[in-house]
Order: structure tokens, then sequence, then C-alpha cells
């Protein structure tokens, strides 16, 4: 269109330089005039037709790369879930978030805009290229003679770019992490005075990263200009060279601005094969961090045809021992021990003695390596995760609350939960007067966001998350420690009274004499040293009889 355009307007001129001043002429300058602004109007129209494809394609693959980052973003989270904790244990929490957030908007980058551009290219390529070498092969080799070190310069550019950019997320990463360390820690740091040591630290990292920046910022100021030098230069040898072949006669003066036009109509497609390749081996790079985490295998295998029957409450351990897969640390040593349904027993112990991962396995949070643990007479391991959980109410040794308020977290035991359920449950766990209290009683945000509950209260509003579950099995595992011992024993009635029924375990370190246990363990080093009823354990004079002997003492002292 232009080149036509230029053309005729040159023809013209010559033979208006021809005529003398007079209607012809005058006729000559009007229809000229009326040409011209047809072929505008046409080159307004086409470019208007050209944005608006350029949206219908943004649209459909930018959209479609959006759909793909929301599925696969979910494909992430849904593996995480179902992940063991043992996975948890040997993985690094911001490495497992930087797969789910910048992997995947890396990915992401790849099949839309690299996509996009690439298309966009290939066909821009095509299109003003043929039309290029149907005018002349000669000057289009001139034209296109700097664009392959722009493609280049901008790859090496760009991934100089890349590589600084990632060394400034890791770094910044690091100053989050020491910035949410002392956050947490604050209390520790605080008392211990070590502001002024960990200020310290934190401007040297923050100066480290600020240097970095800088590089980038120092790399990144090169691209634009590089990018016009080159399609300069494009320009000027098409002028040049172009100017020479039309005084040869061999092209029209409209051909050199149709290549000008050309040559700067591929600039971006140019510039983009090297950002494009760029984005590629990122987006490799990030699918292969993806795909480990999409084929780690859970280390608890699900059984095809889990036992679905209601489970009841008996549980026996047949010689199990146990290593934790990490560390190596043999935490059971042939534990054997059985419970009927709706009894109670308490495992007591020094620290280390293996009583928590006894709950860990009754949960089925690892297999054992050799043994067996049977609920009901069944092996846990063939009933599915799910059944087996649910049926279980597990309060863990270090209580944690969600940032919600006290009902929810309450009510995550049983969303169904109403809230006098949840209440009714409070008052049980010896929690609800403490709740009413609190400046929104059931409706206070506890944790990061909200008010900090002291470990006692955080203890007993775990209790009712996991009692109002109404489990057939409770594991309290040390959670009555930050209790005083009047709340203790109303606890521990509850479940001689409401949860008489139940199977229970409580792990613990104080004796109760309140409860009448079926049986009571005593651990070390993974090994049942002592066990019985309270009498008989006591007329063993071992561990248990010292143990009580001591804390009988202190209650005297109280
Ligand atoms: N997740 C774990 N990974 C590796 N070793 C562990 C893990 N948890 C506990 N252990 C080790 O297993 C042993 C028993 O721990 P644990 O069952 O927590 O004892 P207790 O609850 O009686 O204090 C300890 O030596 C401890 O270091
Ligand atoms: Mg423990």
């Amino acid at each position: 269109m232009i080149r036509e355009a230029l053309d005729l307007v040159m023809d013209n001129i010559q033979i208006y330089r021809m005529l003398d001043a007079g209607p012809v002429r005058e006729q000559l300058v009007k229809s000229l005039g009326g040409l011209l602004l047809e072929f505008g109007g046409l080159v307004i129209v086409l470019a208007l037709c050209m944005g608006v494809f350029m949206y219908f394609m943004r649209q459909t693959i930018i959209v479609m790369s959006r759909l793909i980052e929301y599925d696969l973003r979910k494909l992430i989270f849904q593996k995480f879930e179902s992940l063991s904790v043992e996975f948890y244990k040997r993985s690094n929490t911001g490495d497992l978030m930087a797969r789910i957030s910048e992997d995947v908007s890396k990915v992401r980058m790849y099949i839309g805009p690299a996509i996009l551009y690439g298309i966009n290219l290939v066909s821009l390529f095509i299109l003003a290229i043929s039309s290029m070498v149907n005018v002349s092969l000669e000057l289009t080799l001139y034209a296109l003679a700097p664009l392959p070190f722009l493609s280049i310069s901008i790859y090496y550019v760009s991934s100089l770019i890349n590589k600084k950019s990632t060394k400034i997320q890791k770094q910044l990463g690091y100053l989050n992490t020491i910035v949410q360390e002392v956050f947490s820690g604050i209390r520790v740091v605080k008392s211990y005075t070590q502001e002024a040591a960990i200020g310290g630290n934190f401007e040297v990292q923050s100066e480290d990263y600020k240097q970095k920046s800088m590089e980038l910022a120092r790399v990144n100021a090169f691209f634009y200009p590089l990018m016009l030098l080159l399609v300069g230069a494009s320009t000027i040898i098409t002028v040049f060279m172009g100017g020479r072949m039309v005084l040869e006669g061999k092209i029209s003066p409209g051909n050199i601005a149709e290549f000008v036009i050309y040559v700067n109509m591929l600039t971006w497609p140019v510039t983009a094969i090297g950002w494009v390749a760029s984005i590629i081996q990122q987006a490799a790079v990030s699918q292969r961090r993806i795909n480990e985490i999409l084929l780690e295998e859970p280390s608890i295998q699900e059984i095809k045809e889990p036992y679905r029957a209601p489970i009841q409450g008996d549980i026996s351990f047949e010689n199990v021992s146990f290593v934790y897969p990490d560390s190596g640390i043999e935490a059971l040593k042939g534990v054997d021990f059985e419970l009927k349904a709706g009894q109670k027993m308490a495992i007591i112990g020094r620290t280390g003695g293996g009583k928590t991962t006894i709950a860990e396995l009754l949960l089925r949070n690892y297999d054992v390596q050799s043994g067996r643990i049977r609920i009901d007479g069944v092996d846990i391991k063939d009933f599915s995760t799910q059944h087996l959980r649910s049926a279980l109410g597990y309060v863990p040794q270090d209580s944690f609350l969600f940032s919600d308020t006290i009902s929810a977290n309450v009510a995550f035991g049983n969303p169904d939960a109403s809230q006098k359920e949840i209440e009714q449950y409070c008052q049980y766990a010896a929690i609800h007067q403490d709740i009413l209290e609190l400046p929104e009683g059931y409706d206070t945000v506890v944790g990061e966001r909200g008010v900090t509950l002291s470990g006692g209260q955080k203890q007993r509003i775990s209790i009712a998350r996991a009692l109002i579950k109404r489990p057939k099995l409770v594991i309290l595992d040390d959670c009555l420690s930050a209790v005083d011992t009047k709340t203790e024993q109303s606890i521990l009635g509850f479940f001689e009274s409401e949860f008489a029924g139940k199977t229970t375990i409580i792990i613990t370190h104080r004796i109760y004499n309140l409860l009448e246990f079926d049986h009571i363990l005593v651990l070390d080093d993974g090994r049942i040293v002592e066990s019985g009823k309270h009498a008989e354990l006591l007329a063993q004079g071992g561990y248990y009889a010292e143990l009580f002997q001591k804390q009988s003492l202190e209650k005297e002292a109280e």
C-alpha cells in the first residue's frame, strides 16, 4: 500500500513539474489528493484489522496460558496434600513454595507469551521476508544483515538479565527469611538483646541485594539502546543500498519506503527470538522442578481395596520396630501391647523414649518396618488413610492453631458442628471460661493475625478440636503439660464420663491417680521397660514407682 502510494506521488510529481499552472495541473493535484486519501484510509483500516486480530490472538493464547497455570497449580497443590509427613520433614519449605509459585509462573510464560510471540515471529517472518524477496533479493540480504546480531545480543543480554534476576530473587528470599525469623522469634531476640547484631546482618544482606539490583539495572539499561542501534543500522543500510539501486533503476523509491517498514516490523520478533529462547530455557528448568514433585510417590501407599467397616477401637502392636527413615534413629524396638475398645492406656517415660512415635505410627504418618499394627484385628495398612484418620482424634504435642477465630479452629475437627456444640466441647476441654474472657469471645482471631494465647490455652483448644470429631480413638500427646493440676483433673473427668466408651491413649510424664488406667506402659529408649496397672507397677518398684513417689512428694509440697 505504502509503496504504491509513494510511487504514485513520485510519478505524478514529475508530471506536475512538466505542466504549467492551469486547470489541468489543478485537476491533477485534486485527483492525486483524493487517491492518497484513499490510500491513507486503507492503511488505517488495515491497522485496525491488525489490532482486532492481535486482540483475539492474545485473548486465545494468554487466556489459555492462565487456565493452564491454574490447573497446574491446583495439580501441584493436590500432590502436596497427598504427600506424607516424611516428605515434608526432608524438604525445605521455601523451596516447596517456590515450586508452586515462581516455577509455575515461569512455565506459564512459556505456554503463554513465548508461544504467542513464537507464532507471531514465524508468520511475520514468512510474510515480510517473502514480500521483500519478491522486490529484491539483494536489498533483502542487506536489510536483514544486522538482525542476527540483534537476536544473538538480545539472547545474551536476556540470559544475563535472567541470571542476575535469579540471584536477586534468591537474595530477596534470604532477606524474607531473616525478617520472618526475627518476627516469629522476637521475644528471644529482645530478651537476649540481639537487635543490633541481627540488624547488622540484615544491613549486610540488604547491601548485597542492592549491589545485585544495581548490576541488573546496568545490564537492563543496555537492552533498549542496543536494539535501537541495530535497527537503526539496518534502516541506514536499506536507505543507502536501496538508494543506489533506485539510481541504477533496479527498484522504485516506494520499495525503499516499504523496506524500511518491513525492517521495523521485523525488529520486535527478532528481538523476541532471544527473549523467547531464554524463557524456554527457564521454563524447562522449572518444569523439571515441578515434575520432581508430580512424580514424587507418597511414602504411604493406599491399598486398592481398603477395608471399610467402621472402626471400633481395638488396638494391638505386635513386635513393632521402627527406624525414622531420615535420621536412621531406631525409635521403637519390639513394642508389643494390646488395648481393647474402650480401654484407657497411659504411656510414660523419658523424652526421646518413643512415645510420640507410637502416635505417629497409629496415624500412619509412617509405615512400620517390622512387626504389625492392627486396629480391630485388621492391619492398619488395609484401611484407607482417610478412613483410619477420621476415626482418630489426635492432639499433638505442639498444638498448632490456624490464624482464624476460635470457633473456626474448634470446628476444624467437625465443620458441621453448631456453635452450641463448639461451646459444649470447649467446656469439656476446660477452656470455655478462658474464651469468654477474651475481647471477642469465640470470634477472637488467634495466631499471627490475632491474640496470642498461652501454651495451655492452645493445648486445650486443640483438645476441643480433636474431641468434637467424636472419634472412636483418642490420642493425647503430652498435651496437658502446660495445664495446672485442677484443670487437668476436670479434663480427665470428661474422659471418664462423656468419653467413657472411647479407646484413649494418654501420653504424659505426669502420673494421674484420677483415672483408673487399664494399662500403663513405661517406654525407655524405644523399649517397653515396664507395663501393667498402677498397683502392679508400684509393686515392681521401678521407674514408675520412683516417679510416682517423686510426684507425690511434690504434691504434698503444694
Ligand atoms: N521426625 C523424626 N525424624 C527423625 N527422628 C525422629 C523424629 N521424631 C522423633 N525422632 C527420634 O526418635 C526418637 C523417639 O522420639 P519421640 O517418639 O518423639 O520420643 P518422645 O515422644 O518419647 O519424647 C528420638 O530419639 C527422636 O530423636
Ligand atoms: Mg513426644
